[in-house]
């Protein structure tokens, strides 16, 4: 038996799989194009890129690959819609909008053609983006890593959305093995968005102490810290967390202006930045819980052929 094809718009992918992006510079074109060629779907972090800088990434990762490639944006940034238009003009399969909820998106990526694709955390938000015009949308739980918009663990809001809405259902947070797809999949969603597995690749931009963080990681290594996005996220424990859960933030040296709304607790940026470059005692390390189940560093291809072994394992068992 074959896993089932994920179908957004007019793409299909030959697998269920989408790679969730990952900000800042975590999921860039080497992931999402090893990604999309291996069967699934990968989405370019756009988030903190400048506009140019997104598009180049959608040709690279689209000169290497036939599969399906897209964005993801959170809402909250301030060149949100710049990010949007480029991702368009640069030839982007679809866009991913994390991280807050904005109506102005759809009329842009109906216009293009392009699926918009709303991450959503209530059975409300879901029915808003449809009646909107989303294509799909991606039900994120509270043990996802990055921000974080329910409190309620994917598995309990999943039946909810389905129920509710007409447009395919994609569930994030905690799937690390075929298994985990299985079970959603049984539960009738489209297809499983995964952050943290594929953040733990080779492929994946993040540093190799950050992948090693993700190996080594426990359930004491689990944090939650306040984002001045204005949502909870989730990451490891190091240096900076333990300042942030003190209360003793560091102090931000230039600000940018990069979010529509920031509430200047520290710099979301500045720390992400400095967790992709390397420094992963003081800068932020999101992560999902799921990183405690994460033990080693495959290629994407390996990994994809795993979870699709795993995959078909898990459902002859079930049918045997
Ligand atoms: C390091 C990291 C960075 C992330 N950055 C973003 C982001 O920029 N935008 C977004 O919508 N989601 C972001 N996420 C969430 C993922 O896209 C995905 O939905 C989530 O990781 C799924 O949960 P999992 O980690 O348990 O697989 C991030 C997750 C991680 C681990």
């Amino acid at each position: 038996m074959n896993m089932p094809t994920l179908t957004i718009g007019n793409r299909t992918a030959r697998l269920p799989i989408v790679q969730g992006g990952m900000a800042v510079r975590i999921s860039l074109a080497p992931l999402a194009a090893a990604v999309a060629e291996s069967g699934g779907i990968g989405l370019i972090a756009g988030s903190g890129l400048e506009p140019k800088e997104l598009a180049e990434q959608i040709r690279t990762a689209k000169s290497q690959t036939s599969g399906v490639i897209g964005v993801n944006i959170m809402v909250a940034v301030s060149n949100f819609k710049e990010l949007m238009e480029s991702a368009i003009s640069a030839g982007t399969d679809l866009i991913v909008a994390g991280a807050g909820f904005s109506r102005d998106i759809f009329a842009a990526g109906k216009n293009a053609g392009v699926p918009i694709v709303p991450i959503v955390g209530s059975v409300r938000v879901a029915k808003l983006a449809e009646r909107f015009g989303a294509t799909a949308v991606v039900v994120e739980g509270f043990e996802a890593g990055g921000h974080l918009g329910t409190d309620r663990p994917m598995l309990d809001i999943l039946p909810e959305i389905i129920e509710a809405v007409d447009i395919p259902v994609i569930g994030a947070g905690g799937v690390v093995t075929g298994s985990d797809i299985k079970r959603v999949l049984g539960m009738g969603a489209a297809g499983v968005q995964m952050g943290s597995r594929f953040a733990a690749t080779k492929e994946s931009s993040a540093p190799e102490d950050f992948k090693q963080m993700y190996v080594d990681a426990t359930p004491e290594d689990m944090v939650l810290i306040q984002s001045p996005v204005g949502l909870p996220g989730r990451a490891l424990r190091n240096a900076f967390s333990d300042r942030h859960v003190a209360g003793d933030n560091p102090k931000i040296k230039r600000c940018t202006s990069c979010l529509k709304k920031c509430g200047k607790e520290f710099c979301i940026m500045d720390t992400l930045v400095r967790a992709q470059k390397g420094d992963v005692t003081h800068g932020l390390v999101f992560a999902g819980d799921s990183a405690v189940r994460i033990k080693d560093i495959p290629t994407v291809r390996e990994l994809m052929d795993r979870l699709v072994s795993e995959w078909s394992l898990a459902t002859e068992g079930a049918s045997a």
